[in-house]
């Protein structure tokens, strides 16, 4: 796959056309399948990728890192405490030095803004490792898993419960441009905001739906998904959040209520007990477990895809 001018940086979805993201799927599916062969070709020999972490991670630092490596490349992990995003010195001066020792940067931040900005100065591509408002990367690798499960996304139906947070968003997104319906389940407060529900029906009008009652939300489902209802940031919010979504909870009850065929998702870390029982978590972990290992895989193509030839 040739990169086409608009895809520079990966930092929303909504910034890529069907075609685009289509194709880095398929990308993806063949590069694992080419790498557990042992024949995917070292394409990054002696490129450097900056790696920024605002908050805390284990499988976005450890697959980009893999992933360079596995590439012929090298990664370099970089904390707030070590360079002082915004603060030490400012975002736009870490970008244009960044963009010029490293041939890419991916960042993990809180601000959105931040990875925005950081993606305006750096003269090489900037990937988004999760922001309070998306985690894009994360998105791929769910329909990565979803199209190994099924083949194909068309007409398939994804139901998140739970808090319509940034993988929410990310997920939404992913879903309407890839031709599948996407519910999501939300106590009150905890939708996704009306300009991202509305552009998502703006792009098919089959591709969002809320619905309150979990029981009802997955009774088509092809996928459920969750994710933590207390993302990183909110902690200081934690015992609202989980009184107000104790109700959203994947367990054998809701699951009971879905198709024998549906899968379940999670993008990890995931808490027991709370958006979803051990039970049902190990259950469907092959296929968690799967998904956390696409990430592996996606982010692969896509470094392969910006930075071969930044
Ligand atoms: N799913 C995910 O992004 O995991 P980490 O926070 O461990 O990177
Ligand atoms: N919504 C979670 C995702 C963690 C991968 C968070 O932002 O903390």
């Amino acid at each position: 796959m040739s990169k086409n001018k608009a895809m520079k940086d990966f930092i929303n979805i909504s910034d890529f056309t069907s075609a685009d993201l289509a194709q880095l799927l398929d990308l993806a599916i063949a590069d694992k399948k080419l790498f557990r062969a042992g024949a995917l070709p070292k394409t990054l020999q002696n490129k450097t990728l900056a790696m920024i972490f605002e908050k805390p991670s284990l499988r976005t630092r450890v697959s980009f890192e893999t992933a360079m490596s596995q590439l012929g490349g090298h990664a370099i992990y970089l904390t707030q405490a070590d360079i002082g995003l915004g603060k030490r010195e400012p975002v736009k001066d870490i970008a244009r030095v960044l963009g010029r020792i490293c041939d890419g940067i991916m960042a993990r931040t809180f601000s959105h803004d931040m990875v925005v900005e950081l993606a305006a100065h750096s003269p090489r591509p900037v990937i988004n490792g999760l922001t309070d408002w998306s985690h894009p990367c994360q998105a791929m690798a769910d329909l990565m898993t979803v199209q190994e499960t099924f083949s194909s996304l068309k007409g398939r139906t994804m139901v998140f419960i739970g808090d319509g947070n940034n993988v929410a968003r990310s997920l939404g997104f992913a879903c309407a441009k890839l031709g599948m319906k996407f519910i999501l389940s939300s106590p009150e407060g905890y939708e996704l905001d009306e300009a991202s529900s509305q552009a998502m029906l703006e792009m098919s009008p089959e591709s969002y739906r809320l619905e309150r009652q979990p029981m009802v939300a997955v009774k088509h489902a092809d996928a459920i998904y969750t994710d933590t209802w207390v993302s990183m940031g909110q902690e200081q919010e934690r015992a609202k959040r989980l009184s107000d979504l104790s109700e959203f909870q994947i367990n054998a009850k809701l699951l009971s209520a879905a198709p024998r065929h549906a899968i379940v998702l999670h993008c990890l870390p995931a808490y027991r007990d709370h958006e979803i029982t051990d039970e049902a978590f190990e259950l469907h972990a092959a296929t968690i477990m799967e998904e956390a290992e696409n990430r592996l895989h996606f982010q692969r193509t896509l470094l392969n895809v910006l930075l071969a030839d930044s």
